[in-house]
């Protein structure tokens, strides 16, 4: 198995490409800790991870509160006896509300960068030293093509481009430690996310025709990546920015 022995943190596993990999992972041999603030949803992930065969525990964590996050890092260590693999997934996406610099409103601005961008430094804050502690650790971030290319959701871009200049901070200043940080930038990924595009067959056809792989992508697609850079098949990875898009960002 390609994580036995692991102990893997996932924020945002309530739904769409966190459970994935919740339940991924578990096959895998690690201990999960799901965390996100859709309490139904982690209920569900708990209840699929242990059906699955592994061994879970889910934590109400709202990754922009620093308490909440110590918390959940806590509940990992006590949980498992140790914290190996951070996966940062949770995040948000304001659909009609995120736009340009010139229209966007500063609290809706204030509230994507808070969710996907102060949530990373916040969780690898608590996360990086009780890998320190075990020798070294994974640290999975998912960013977005978004925050490659530019787009007119400008709370988004910018917080998804931030995500992939502090992972690469991250795995250079920690490489000592033997701690490893990568980024994995989703394409279209049907997710309850884009559910309004997936639900609209003309949105969604529209998507698949501009893939050079002439699909849409699952959260599978995205579990498989995260897996690898959890693992020790990774021992040499570091500070990399992973696209998975079907072949969109290459034309
Ligand atoms: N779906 C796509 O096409 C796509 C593309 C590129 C990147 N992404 C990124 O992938 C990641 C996963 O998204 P998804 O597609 O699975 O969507 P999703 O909406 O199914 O999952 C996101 C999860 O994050 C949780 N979350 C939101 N705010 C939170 C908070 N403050 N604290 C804790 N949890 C919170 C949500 O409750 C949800 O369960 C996100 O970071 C997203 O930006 C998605």
């Amino acid at each position: 198995m390609r994580l036995a022995g692991k102990v893997a943190l996932i924020t945002g596993a309530g739904s769409g490409q966190g459970r994935e990999a919740a339940v991924l992972f578990a096959r895998e041999g690690a201990k999960v800790v799901v965390t996100d603030v859709n309490e139904e949803g982690l209920k569900e992930t708990v209840e699929m991870v242990r059906s699955a065969g592994g061994e879970a525990a889910g934590r109400r964590v709202d990754v922009a509160d620093a308490a909440q996050v110590q918390d959940g890092v806590a509940l990992a260590v006590r949980s498992f006896g140790a914290l190996n693999v951070l996966y940062n997934n949770a995040g948000v996406y304001l659909r009609g509300q995120d736009g340009p610099v010139t229209r966007v409103e500063e609290d809706i601005w204030d509230t994507v960068l808070t969710v996907n961008l102060k949530s990373m430094f916040l969780c690898c804050r608590y996360a990086i030293p009780e890998m320190i502690k075990v020798g070294g650790g994974s640290i999975v971030n998912t960013a977005s093509v978004a925050g490659l290319a530019g787009t007119n959701f400008h709370a988004y871009s910018a917080s998804k481009g931030g995500m992939i200049a502090l992972s690469r901070s991250i795995a250079t200043t920690y490489a000592p430690q033997n701690i490893r940080s990568n980024v994995i930038c989703p394409g279209f990924i049907e997710t309850p996310m884009t559910a309004e595009i997936s639900g609209s067959q003309r949105l969604l056809q529209a998507y698949i025709e501009s893939t050079p792989l002439h699909k849409a992508g699952k959260p599978l697609d995205i579990a498989y990546m995260a897996l690898y850079l959890a693992s020790d098949e990774a021992a040499f990875v570091t500070g990399g920015v992973f696209i998975v898009d079907g072949g969109v960002m290459a034309r």
